[in-house]
């Protein structure tokens, strides 16, 4: 599909699905998620040398303000970023009364309008593997950012992943329910998802959510991402490979697990000053 096509595209489901996305996704909204994310995200602000006070952040690809709830909190003048309106909207019912808390609306190609160097923080969480020119997108991050300034990449599977190594393979069918009879259930009440499973079948790779960059061959390049980012002039702080928790899991095998393998990134970085 051409890169305008799959925007557009992007732009339509997101505004479907913005009111029921936080009950879709036990795999964001979770506690012990939601405590990893809130602890890696405090370490970046901190790692931040601009000087403001308070800083100034971008949530690039804000959906229903995950990131920018956690940097609320954290006392950061955030603009919550997005191509669809439908999430916008849930962003200012949900955060203008903080006053901390502003949004734009984005082509999902580029930042044009944003000026150079506007930011203290650019952060993005389970968004680069949506964007079909990702390293572009991190290349206008970097353009946005102070010198001092801090990108924080997060919640994008890491090359492993696709390794499926052994310890990984072992881990998941011992995390997962054997039958998932709820899931089973819900697919066959939901009428209305039966157009995403034939389009499925037309063409293998449809994403009912609009992921592009989810397969062996063609998924987001972590080396390619640091190489920009140190061409850019960024030195990297903070790089942690960890197990992603998902509400399905079970608990005591998670806990059996998270140090044994992984499958996601985070990685955050510092313009040079
Ligand atoms: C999986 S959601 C993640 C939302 C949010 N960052 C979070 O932590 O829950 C993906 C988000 O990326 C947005 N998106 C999709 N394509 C995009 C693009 N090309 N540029 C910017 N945002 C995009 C979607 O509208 C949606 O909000």
């Amino acid at each position: 599909m051409p890169d305008e096509d799959q925007i557009q595209f992007n732009k339509m489901v997101n505004d479907g699905l913005s009111r029921k996305y936080e009950r879709l996704h036990g795999d964001i909204f979770n506690d012990i998620e939601q405590e990893r994310l809130g602890k890696a995200l405090k370490k970046a602000a901190e790692a931040v040398r601009t000087g403001a006070e308070p800083a100034h952040a971008l949530d690039y690809g804000c959906g229903s303000g995950n990131l920018t709830g956690h940097l609320i909190e954290l006392g950061i003048e955030t603009v919550s970023a997005d191509i669809s309106e439908g999430f916008l909207d849930l962003i200012k019912g949900n955060f203008s009364r903080t006053g901390l808390s502003d949004v734009l609306a984005i082509n999902g190609q580029d930042l044009s309008g944003v000026e150079d160097a506007r930011f203290d923080l650019v952060a993005t969480y389970s968004v680069l593997h949506h964007v079909p020119d990702y390293l572009g997108i991190v290349g206008e991050m970097c353009r946005v950012l102070k010198p001092g300034g801090v990108i924080y990449i997060d919640h994008e599977v890491h090359e492993s992943y696709y390794d499926r190594t052994n310890e990984y393979v072992e881990f998941l069918s011992k995390a997962r329910p054997a039958v998932n009879l709820r899931r089973y259930l819900k697919l066959l009440l939901d009428v209305r998802g039966y157009k995403h499973i034939i389009r499925r079948l037309i063409d293998p790779r449809y994403k009912r959510e609009g992921d592009i960059h989810v397969w062996p061959d063609d998924h987001i390049e972590w080396d390619k991402i640091e190489q920009l980012l140190i061409s850019e002039g960024f030195e990297v702080v903070l790089k942690e490979d960890y197990l992603l928790y998902k509400s399905i899991y079970d608990v005591d095998v998670y806990n059996e697990y998270k140090n044994k393998c992984v499958d996601e990134r985070l990685l955050v970085a510092r313009k040079h000053l």
